[in-house]
């Protein structure tokens, strides 16, 4: 079996978008499934698109078996061309005509996931973006939108569940201990929302009655022994269908809508039409086996997806290019949707302070490397290597800055226009910004639009510099904001950005000065802009860019003194986190540029200000979790023109040290302050409390590997053993394992004892020893050896991504080794693994995308071991763009 596509990689250009030359009405799908041989009945009524010129018709299709083509009932002639079905012979005019397709495919060697699969026994699909054409011949594209029927026929003891998109119509029993089931979407669909699953799969059930009055059914599937862990996935499922009606008037539009667990899923799930597909990661949990991060995602993966059924499904995307459109709009739905279900605003900032650091630990490096795209890229290769940050979370960034700008109200009237006018059609990122300036007529939005869809179309992070100036005569504050965006691959010149910046001013005692509402949004849409505040009374503190109203680097020289005041007093929360990462930044980068060895970086302010910051009497739990975790190595070297990786970890290891000493009585007080041991509720309030006590852990066992101390370490082990959650337990086990400790010897084997059966509880126990601190070189051999443990499985992409990405992609002072080790180990897995998974294979690719920052000897080591990826002559479309890419 070779799942490589060798031959010519052909380049998709956006511009070159043209409609279809037939549509496709309707779909009837029959299925007989069985793994090894799936034979596929596809019956279809098609017709020309009048609106283009007679032209063959080219169905795409990748690794099916076809037997028989029939047009009108009758044999036809067809060729293949370049993995297409043309067929030239079609009957005169515009009337539709049937199209009957015989093929089959072989599920169970599908080790790529795409398309229909076998995982553990069952069956399932994955059609987004072009995994359809692995199932049958098709129009594989989403501005081709059909009506289904799907009869799946199968053996009933093996697979007692069916399902497929929509409603069940029918059910019965056939011969030789078979039985079928026919499933009707009532909703047109393109192709990649399609679904089936076959298999012996149990669910959780809940009716509910939504504001309308009408009754739906939800359902959670997952298999067997797994039922226990679905309460919490179907609460948010539940959840989700209330927010949407309630906060953007958006019902759920079917009687029955189910949610499947897979345990082999290369992403994280997908929004088939009313048959959601999920990596097991993000439906389930129980106390025992999630931690709360676990318990979080799944909350907000289940309301994505389940917020598609609008921003996706009902309103799709004209072409891949405009993927955003659907990805972008529904991660600022899902990101909204979190925040509005915290019962108090802090706990609303804490959720902005995390995506933002998602934004810019992830998507900043993204934008400045070799696959920096924009928000609506131009071109691909492979469209499977475009779900990336960018087009995820800024493209989220960018709808969030509409809303900025139209207001809440606004925004909201703007998805109203939206739907009114593109409900069931396949559409662009144009036609939603259009959509909402059009409901705003009067805004910045609509005055500056096409400014504004420059965030669509230019790459790369904007740098913002602002300089104040205050005249103490005048009694008046100058603040000069300018804009500078560094060439991106394919654009060396940008044009200017429209940048909302929130901000505020601050008096030196940290009082907050009022200030016009048009001053407290600065709209930036040309190069440079000046604002002028009058009647201030002495020198402010301007807060700037609050809560990270615009997705850019900020340039501001403020003044330790200044980072102090917001650190101390602002009302912006995300900016007295930010002042404190400032902070925390300075100090890190004088480390690293610094001549000789790594000293200590903190100096007394900064401790007493992360001191009160731990001691403060108002501020929540996690709030201070996030102000006293320092910027992580991946942000410290963004900041660096060249990247010293070790001497990064070097730096950051020692603040760490540090700041376990200097405060140690403060993380003893905290600990006790904060573990509790009552019921377990995921909310973030005590979610917040446990991340702060586990921190607080980790920091005295820190600590008690440099004084010896043997008390904290024990009192971890204890907590290792005896926690009520696996969030206190993890937290316990990962003190052990991060500071070394000898207990932590102990301690792992256990765990996995305990947890032998749970295999995402696994997947957590090879993740946190891969991604290990590195002492003296030991993680590169731990990885090997965890790689050769019985329950280590390369193919399932949970496990794989445990060990592997942990390792290559989350731990740079263990991956960039001077001997070149880590290096080697990358090429060989990306090699390995593009063999049978090439979406998986060009993830992990991306793990030296910014090796051209790197300081020798790293620089020439990486280099090479990507050419030496990029000389292998069979590898996939998907690592061929990525690492060819990384050497131009
Ligand atoms: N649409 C899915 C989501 O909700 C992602 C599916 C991506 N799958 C893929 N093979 N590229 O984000
Ligand atoms: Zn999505």
């Amino acid at each position: 079996m070779s799942s490589l596509r060798e031959g010519p990689t052909t380049v998709v250009r956006r511009e070159d978008y043209a409609p279809p030359a037939y549509w496709i009405d309707t779909v009837e799908l029959t299925f007989d499934l069985d793994p090894a041989k799936t034979r596929v009945l596809n019956r279809m009524t098609l017709r020309r698109n009048a609106a283009v010129a007679a032209q063959p018709l080219r169905l795409d299709g990748e690794e099916l078996n076809l037997a028989r083509v029939l047009v009108n009932g009758a044999g036809c002639s067809f060729k293949m061309d370049a993995g297409q079905l043309v067929l030239d012979n079609l009957p005169e005019g515009n009337e539709p005509f049937t199209l009957e397709i015989f093929t089959t495919c072989a599920p169970e060697k599908n080790s790529q996931l795409m398309g229909l699969y076998v995982s553990q026994g069952t069956f399932f699909t994955q059609c987004e973006a072009e995994g359809f054409r692995r199932i049958t011949y098709f129009l594989d594209r989403p501005d081709v939108m059909a009506s289904y029927t799907v009869t799946l026929r199968a053996d009933k003891a093996r697979y007692p569940v069916l399902l497929s998109n929509g409603n069940l119509e029918e059910e019965g029993p056939l011969p030789d201990g078979r039985h079928f089931a026919k499933w009707v979407d009532p909703h047109r669909k393109p192709s990649y929302l399609f679904a089936l699953v076959a298999g012996n799969l149990v669910a959780r059930e809940q009716r509910i009655v939504s504001r309308s009055g009408k009754e739906h059914l939800l359902q959670v599937f997952v298999r067997r022994g797994d039922m226990d862990k679905t309460e919490h996935a179907m609460q948010s499922l539940i959840a989700s269908v209330a927010w949407d009606e309630a906060r953007f008037g958006l019902p759920l539009d079917l009687e029955r809508f189910m949610i499947v667990a897979t345990s082999d899923f290369n992403m994280g799930a997908m929004e088939n039409k009313g048959l959601n597909i999920f990596n097991t990661k993000y439906v389930l949990a129980n106390s025992a086996t999630a931690t709360d991060t676990d318990f979080a995602n799944i909350e907000s993966v289940v309301g994505h997806e389940y917020f598609h059924n609008w921003t996706g499904n009902r309103v799709t995307c004209r072409d891949w290019f405009q993927l955003s459109l659907k990805e972008g709009l529904t991660v600022f739905r899902d990101q909204e949707f979190s925040m509005d279900l915290c019962a108090e605003p802090s706990a609303r900032a804490v959720k902005r302070i995390e995506d933002v650091r998602v934004l810019r630990t992830a998507q900043f490096p993204e934008d400045a490397g070799p696959m920096a795209h924009p928000v609506r890229p131009d071109s691909y290769v492979e469209i499977n290597n475009f779900y990336t940050v960018t087009v995820y979370e800024k493209g989220a960034e960018v709808v969030r800055m509409m809303q900025t700008l139209v207001g809440r109200e606004g925004f909201a009237r703007g998805m109203k226009l939206y739907f009114e006018r593109h409900d069931g059609q396949a559409v662009t990122c144009d036609d939603f910004a259009q959509a909402i300036a059009d409901a705003n007529p009067d805004s910045a939005l609509a005055r500056q639009l096409e400014v504004f869809k420059r965030w669509y179309s230019q790459a790369g992070t904007p740098r913002v510099r602002a300089e104040g100036r205050y005249d103490a005569e005048a009694r008046r504050y100058t603040l000069t904001l300018s804009q500078h965006c560094a060439p991106t691959p394919g654009q060396a010149v940008k044009q200017p950005f429209l940048i909302p910046v929130a901000l505020g001013l601050l008096d030196a005692q940290g009082r907050e000065l009022p200030l016009p509402e048009s001053q407290r949004l600065v709209v930036l849409a040309d190069a440079s802009a000046t604002v002028v505040f009058d009647d201030i009374d002495s020198e402010p503190v301007p807060s700037l860019l609050r809560g990270f109203s615009a997705p850019v680097v900020l340039e501001y020289a403020d003044s330790d003194a200044q980072l102090l005041t917001l650190l101390a007093h602002d009302s912006d929360p995300f900016n007295r986190w930010e002042a404190g990462q400032r902070l925390a930044l300075r100090r890190a980068l004088a480390a690293v540029r610094a001549d000789g060895p790594v000293a200590q970086p903190l100096d007394a302010a900064f401790i007493d200000a992360m001191r009160a910051v731990l001691r403060h009497d108002t501020l929540d739990a996690a709030f201070k979790e996030l102000t006293l975790t320092l910027p992580s190595e991946t942000y410290i070297s963004e900041q660096l023109e060249v990247v010293d990786p070790q001497r990064v970890h070097a730096v950051r290891e020692a603040m760490r040290e540090q700041l376990a000493q200097a405060l140690h009585a403060d993380w003893a007080w905290a600990y006790e302050q904060h573990r509790d041991n009552g019921a377990y509720r995921p909310d973030p309030l005590s979610a917040g409390r446990r991340a702060l006590a586990g921190m607080a852990l980790t920091m005295l066992c820190l600590d008690a590997r440099q004084s010896g101390d043997a008390v904290w370490p024990g009192k971890a082990y204890q907590r290792f053993k005896d926690a009520g959650n696996m969030t206190d337990r993890f937290n316990a086990l990962s003190a052990l394992v991060v500071s070394g400790h000898a207990l932590a010897r102990e301690a792992l084997p256990r765990f996995h004892a305990m947890f032998r059966d749970e295999a995402l509880v696994l997947d957590k126990w090879f993740a946190l020893q891969a991604g290990a601190p590195d002492r003296g070189g030991n993680i590169l051999p731990a990885v090997r050896q965890l790689m050769a443990h019985p329950d280590f499985q390369l193919r399932n992409p949970n496990r794989a991504r445990s060990v592997i990405f942990s390792y290559c992609n989350a731990n740079p002072g263990a991956f960039h080794r001077a001997d070149a080790a880590g290096y080697v180990f990358w090429s060989d897995r990306v090699l390995e693994i593009d063999r049978f998974n090439p979406q998986v294979a060009a993830r992990l690719a991306r793990a030296l995308d910014r090796w051209k920052k790197l300081a020798e000897p790293y620089r020439s080591a990486a280099r090479e071991a990507i050419a030496r990826v990029a000389a292998q002559a069979e590898l996939s479309n998907d690592v061929r763009e990525v690492v060819t890419r990384a050497l131009s």
